[in-house]
């Protein structure tokens, strides 16, 4: 803004503090933004003398010295007197219409008396909404460490052991003390615990990391942060400008067709469903009663782990799987190891094409909301087209609350947006699908967990 250079600023620091002292400065310096234009000419002329006074003092134009010196003392003056009209008219505005002259000291220690107290509050508010919003903009850093944990098998090495970080390192071909910092890091949010220096076993969170269990989110900790499915997320602003899908732009083409043509990323996208659906299947089994369904059709039922939890729960009853050949190869493979092929059907389809399957409910879970409204009725009125009239359909979905109360399905709805084309929607938004499709809305089930369970009747 104004070429000074360091001796200048120097000085000038130097004599506004003899002039104001250093307490005054703050206020005096937030005042002074009001008659800022003035006080930048005469910053100026003060810039301009002390150019003056050191020429003189290097001696190139001998005899001048201290000339300069008289005219900085007399613009510092007018500095001064400014800052001092710019903090007046701000107290002016703030403690209304005070008056100013003769009563400017008064005012000046009835303001500290009165504001002090907001002025802190305000200030503590200030720093509490920046913390909570640095560690909304840091909130990533968990995530990816948590990726990069899972990704390279840290949890199950560790198993439930105790581990040196120094062996975990050699044994995944680590750089040791990058990977201490990511642990000790992790162990504030219980995903390690450092039992002592250097030594660390999984924590609660951790123990889910680990691929070995029935509830394992490894994979879905490590679809997040994959190159492919976080290209996505670095097109968010397309799909802000365009509200067309970041993931279909990238990839130029859906993320379904994507799966087609990558099997392995087809693997871990099912296998991360299926870590979502493990964490949801209680809530939905303790929350709808099945005892009188003789045959559940799962659409679009992915792995088949919810199905196969069904049919566990309940041992006289028959299943039938639709979902893509591909999807169905993963989930003969769950089917089997249940020892439930007896009693379930893998049916490969495409749910967009008119199908015919028999059955007393019929479950959509976490399907719809991967689609559009209009790719959504299509799916609905296929089912429509083949469910009895007797039947029940589920819709199993987040449903987005009002009002601004946080909630994963708002979470969700962002994922849809990205990576999908789908979005979440409210219950109303639901039952309108439903009313387009041939269905009316029978009742809404909540559950446990963030899922509710919308159950429609064909009409
Ligand atoms: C988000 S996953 C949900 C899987 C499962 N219902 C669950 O909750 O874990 C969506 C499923 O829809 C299947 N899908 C996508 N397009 C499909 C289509 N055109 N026809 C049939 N299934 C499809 C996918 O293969 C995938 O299994």
């Amino acid at each position: 803004m104004f070429d000074i250079g360091m001796p200048e600023l120097l000085v000038i620091v130097i004599v506004a503090l003899l002039v104001f002292g250093p307490k005054r400065l703050p206020e005096l310096a937030k005042a002074a933004g009001k008659g800022l234009a003035e006080l930048k000419k005469s910053l100026h002329d003060v810039k301009r003398q002390v150019e003056t006074e050191v020429k003189a003092i290097e001696g190139e134009e001998e005899g001048t010295v201290g000339k300069g010196l008289v005219d900085l003392k007399k613009s510092l003056e007018d500095v001064k007197r400014q800052v001092e009209t710019g903090f007046r008219e701000a107290l002016d505005t703030s403690v209304a219409q005070k008056p100013v002259i003769g009563a400017y000291e008064e005012v000046e220690e009835e303001e500290e008396e009165v504001g002090e107290e907001e002025i802190e509050e305000e200030e503590e508010i200030d720093e509490e909404n920046m913390e909570s919003l640095h560690d909304l903009l840091n909130s990533h850093v968990m995530s990816r460490l948590i990726y990069a944990v899972a990704k390279t098998g840290i949890p199950d090495l560790m198993n439930d052991n105790q581990m040196d970080y120094k062996e975990l390192a050699e044994r995944a071909n680590l750089h040791p003390h990058s990977l201490y910092r990511i642990m000790r890091t992790l162990s504030s949010v219980n995903v390690f615990s450092e039992i002592e220096k250097g030594v660390f076993r999984l924590g609660d969170i951790g123990q889910l990391l680990r691929t070995d269990i029935p509830e394992s989110q490894h994979a879905l900790a490590v679809l997040m942060w994959e190159p492919w499915w976080r290209q996505g997320w670095d097109e968010l602003l397309y799909s802000l400008q365009t509200g067309k899908v970041a993931f279909d732009h990238i990839h130029g083409r859906g993320l379904f067709e994507y799966l087609k043509q990558n099997p392995e990323a087809a693997e871990l996208f099912n296998k991360a469903m299926t870590s979502f659906t493990a964490q949801e299947i209680n809530s939905i089994l303790d929350a709808y009663d099945f005892s009188v369904v003789k045959k559940v059709v799962d659409i679009g039922g992915g792995q088949g782990k919810l199905l196969a939890s069904i049919l566990e729960k309940y041992p006289s009853m028959n299943g039938v799987l639709l979902d893509l050949p591909m999807t169905l190869d993963s989930a003969k493979k769950l089917i089997d190891q249940e020892d439930l092929s007896e009693r379930c059907e893998l049916v490969p389809g495409d749910f967009f094409t008119p199908f015919s399957l028999s059955g007393d409910v019929y479950i959509l879970k976490s399907v719809i909301h991967n689609w559009s409204d209009e790719q959504a009725i299509s799916i609905l009125k296929n089912c429509q087209g083949s469910i009895n009239k007797e039947s029940r359909l589920l819709i199993i979905e987040r449903i987005i609350p009002y009002g601004n109360e946080p909630s994963p399905a708002k979470i969700m709805d962002i994922v849809t947006l990205v990576n999908l084309g789908g979005q979440e929607r409210t219950l109303s938004e639901y039952e309108e699908l439903l009313k387009s499709s041939g269905f009316k809305l029978n009742r809404v089930i909540n559950t446990n967990s963030a899922m509710s369970i919308i159950e429609g009747i064909p009409i």
